[in-house]
């Protein structure tokens, strides 16, 4: 099959969250399986170029509508892992792409429009004919709509496509002008049962734009995809994917387990697996040594998260103190876009930089996650809500147990030690249900407590989370099906 991931994040060259490493994960299990996987993503002036390969001008002459005109296009190939990535480079005056970041701009309706209008611009110009578009987010919303619209009567009229939900919280809220500057006719589409936000009559949801004119809709977990059905968690899409119930499921991520794999990890100092746990300890060693935590009998116990509300902002700041309270030490690697948070965190660092036990480094850094990973041996996910949540499976298979909310994927994937109707072999880490102070402490006292007094037990609540499978191997296969299904023979 000849499948498109249409995204604005593929890591490791331009990753902000899971997003990306749905993307690289996903695609790399494809390609394995001999199908054709081409990544069209934008071409930000942030990509990590060292990581892409033998990049070169692929289609220099694209002009893609931008209201009454056409914007010049350049479209660049490179490989980035063995997969072979499109990065669309826009000749805007606007500079659409070179904002030094991936999102986080007030015009990104207009930017990711602009970009869902190049993708398929270009896939009709360069002859390519998917048998399927794989678009995610509400930044390729548009592409169905655009396909369905028309470019399926331009030529592309048998390629499907498959959209996945991977965050709620963000739907693409905009005005119909997004509609007005790609040549759409807001008459026809601003209604309730297209582009028209259920909740503002006023303003165009680009999500359910997405969601509406797809042939298959996803989200990143089966109870995420219920609760966001069933719950506020919908954040006012419930009524429209319950509508399109026939045509939506839940599909659990993967994590690429080439990426994350303490044995061969060159990120980490000494290499280990479920054989030779006791080499994970040079690791702890080496995590203490380059973050200033002086004692070495104590637990670690980390947080790797965007600092966002939906992470459990206040969770976390409390998880700190209580940690230290327990006897734990305590690390956080965390990148906040929001102002207030990000001082927020400054300053708690500021009072504790005296601490031998805590350390708080602000900012993205792939390299010290994996030492995190490699070196902690709790690690801490509070979140309000989840869709599906990748550190826990990262964790686990660094034996790192998680301690974490009962939402979203984070519920599909960590099975409490103490409260649950599996065998002890699939329990692996902490699970409270309460978003307050005491629910948080009722998991971390348990974590911290066994740790310190049945280190055998602890032991064993490592391993069981190492053994288990959390590769893409299963969910591609989910995804094949899905393709198979709504592709045209
Ligand atoms: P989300 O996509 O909501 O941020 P996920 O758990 O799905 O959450 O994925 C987060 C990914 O980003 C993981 O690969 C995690 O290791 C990584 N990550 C998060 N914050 C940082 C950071 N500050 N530095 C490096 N990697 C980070
Ligand atoms: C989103 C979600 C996260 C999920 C990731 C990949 O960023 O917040 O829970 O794991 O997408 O699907």
């Amino acid at each position: 099959m000849y499948i498109v991931m249409a995204t604005p994040e593929c890591a490791p060259v331009a990753k902000a969250g899971g997003l990306g490493d749905f993307v690289h994960g996903l695609s790399r299990e494809l390609a394995s399986h001999g199908h054709q996987v081409d990544i069209i993503l934008p071409k930000y002036d942030c990509l990590r170029y060292d990581r892409v390969q033998d990049m070169e001008t692929y289609h220099s002459d694209l002009w893609v509508p931008f209201y009454d005109r056409a914007v010049h296009c350049d479209v660049e190939r490179g490989e980035v892992d063995g997969l072979q990535c499109f990065f669309v480079d826009a000749h805007s005056e606007h500079g659409f792409f070179n904002r030094g970041a991936i999102y986080g701009d007030a015009d990104d309706p207009d930017r990711f429009t602009f970009f869902s209008h190049a993708i398929l611009s270009f896939l009709l110009a360069a002859g390519k004919r998917p048998d399927i578009i794989h678009c995610n987010e509400w930044q390729t919303g548009l592409v169905p709509v655009l396909l369905f619209e028309r470019y399926a009567a331009m030529g592309l009229d048998r390629t499907r496509v498959c959209y996945s939900l991977h965050n709620l919280g963000h739907q693409g809220w905009t005005t119909p002008h997004v509609l007005h500057m790609n040549g759409l006719d807001a008459g026809r589409l601003m209604v309730p049962d297209r582009l028209q936000d259920p909740g503002n009559p006023g303003a165009v949801n680009l999500m359910k734009g997405g969601i509406v004119f797809s042939n298959f809709v996803t989200t990143v977990s089966p109870r995420y995809a219920w609760e966001i059905q069933h719950t506020e968690q919908g954040m006012g899409l419930q009524g429209v994917l319950r509508t399109h119930d026939r045509k939506f499921g839940g599909v659990l991520n993967g994590i690429d387990t080439n990426t994350w794999n303490p044995a061969t990890d060159a990120f980490i100092p000494v290499p280990y697996d479920a054989n030779h746990l006791a080499d994970k300890g040079a690791n702890k060693t080496a995590l203490r040594n380059r973050l200033g935590l002086v004692d070495a009998a104590k637990p670690i116990v980390a947080v790797i998260s965007r600092l966002d509300r939906q992470k459990g902002i206040e969770l976390i700041r409390h998880g700190i103190d209580f940690s230290l309270e327990q006897g734990a030490q305590f690390v956080l690697l965390g990148s906040a876009q929001d102002p207030a948070v990000n001082a927020q965190f400054w300053e708690a660092k500021k009072v504790l930089q005296e601490s031998a036990d805590a350390h708080l480094e602000l900012g993205y850094d792939e390299e010290l996650s994996h030492l995190i990973y490699a070196g902690a041996d709790m690690i801490l996910i509070p979140s309000v809500y989840e869709p599906c949540g990748l550190t826990q499976m990262i964790a686990m298979r660094y034996g790192c147990v998680p301690i974490v909310r009962r939402v979203g994927g984070l519920a599909d994937t960590v099975f409490d030690a103490n409260y649950n109707d599996r065998p002890f072999e699939e329990r692996n880490g902490y699970v409270f249900d309460e978003l307050s102070f005491d629910g948080l402490e009722s998991a971390m006292k348990r974590a911290i407590g066994l740790w310190w007094e049945y280190p055998d037990y602890f032991r064993q609540l490592r391993l069981n989370g190492m053994r288990m499978d959390n590769s893409w191997a299963r969910p591609a296969q989910d995804y094949l099906s899905i393709y198979e299904h709504i592709r045209v023979r």
